[in-house]
């Protein structure tokens, strides 16, 4: 038997999904999950370097972005998903690199610094500035391959790759360096067309939104401003929904731009058209939520026996590293 090369990827759970993080990164793993061994979790103790102040919606978020996954087609018979916070190896193995991890190192994270100003912290909790190794530490314990990540999670990956080095050279070659593999897809824009798209900016849509949300949605996208009559020759280029029929409706974007160029389609029809492919994606979607909540505890049974899985391969990993490190002591 060939073994197969090892992927692990995870998200933050704050709240629900949208077509921006399908198409940057759902997309990609539903993809990959038929090729590598793959392996996603929720990353709450994340989410706690921002959120330790109200954990009373983490439990639901957790859950919320478990279904999202799993309905956006991350199948649990190949993938398996587990909780970060259940893995006590990784508290482990945090510990452990952080002995050697600079504080220096940390602070010039571009990253870390751009979401310091982000969230208005002058001064970094230690957990925060630290979130890195931890990374690091969801990565090696299970001793992933390839992370399938955005562009912002390079200075991560980087740091992640020294680590391993470093432990490698101080004690034994016990662990792979990672490579990260970067998403190709550009980041969607919002609804309204000026951002991207985003939780706190209303201009998303949702995974999980019943199709006279997404019609309501798309009908009130901003497309050309200048056009006002639906025989005004229209300006592609400049409108909300052409970027979406060329991200989400590829084979009829050419065809269609070309119509609202000499004004023969007009924005309404244009939207139809929108709606149709975005129902030919979502409508699954929709139909393996609703399998998937049918039968109460269901995520709950799949969270619990994937971090099961990911728990035997930790304690395997600490072996090794403690092995390494010279302190098996019994
Ligand atoms: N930092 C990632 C994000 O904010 C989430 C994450 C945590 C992650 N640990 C990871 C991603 C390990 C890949 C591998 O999106």
């Amino acid at each position: 038997m060939t073994t197969r090369k090892r992927i692990l990827t995870g998200d933050r759970p704050t709240g629900k999904l949208h077509l921006g993080h399908y198409v940057g990164s759902l997309q990609n793993r539903v993809r990959l999950q038929d090729e590598y061994d793959t392996f996603v979790f929720v990353a709450d103790v994340q989410a706690l370097t921002t959120h330790f102040e109200r954990t009373d919606r983490l439990a639901a978020d957790v859950r919320q972005v478990a279904l999202d996954n799993i309905a956006a087609g991350l199948d649990p018979e190949k993938t398996t998903y587990f909780i970060q916070s259940m893995i006590p190896e990784i508290a482990e193995l945090t510990a452990f690199y952080s002995m050697f991890v600079t504080v220096n190192t940390l602070r010039h994270n571009p990253t870390i610094k751009a979401e310091s100003q982000q969230y208005g912290y002058a001064d970094l909790s230690y957990g925060f500035l630290g979130y890195p190794i931890s990374q690091t530490a969801d990565i090696t314990f299970c001793k992933a391959d390839l992370v399938p990540v955005g562009e912002d999670q390079l200075p991560h990956m980087e740091l992640t790759r020294k680590i391993v080095r470093r432990f490698n050279d101080l004690y034994k070659p016990v662990l792979p360096e990672p490579q990260a593999l970067l998403s190709d897809c550009p980041r969607l824009v919002g609804l309204d067309g000026k951002a991207k798209m985003g939780k706190s900016l209303g201009n998303g849509i949702y995974l999980s939104d019943p199709s006279a949300v997404v019609a309501e949605k798309v009908n009130a996208a901003l497309t050309d401003p200048a056009r006002v009559r639906a025989s005004d020759k229209g300006t592609p280029s400049v409108c909300t929904v052409n970027t979406y029929h060329s991200v989400f409706n590829a084979t009829e974007q050419p065809d269609l731009a070309e119509r609202c160029k000499n004004g023969s389609i007009g924005c309404v029809a244009c939207k139809k058209r929108l709606c149709a492919s975005l129902e030919d994606l979502l409508a699954p979607m929709r139909e393996r939520r609703a399998h998937f909540t049918a039968k109460p505890g269901q995520i709950d049974e799949i969270l619990q026996s994937g971090t099961a899985k990911a728990r035997l391969i930790a304690q395997e990993t600490m072996r090794e590293i403690r092995d390494a490190m010279q302190i098996s002591y019994f």
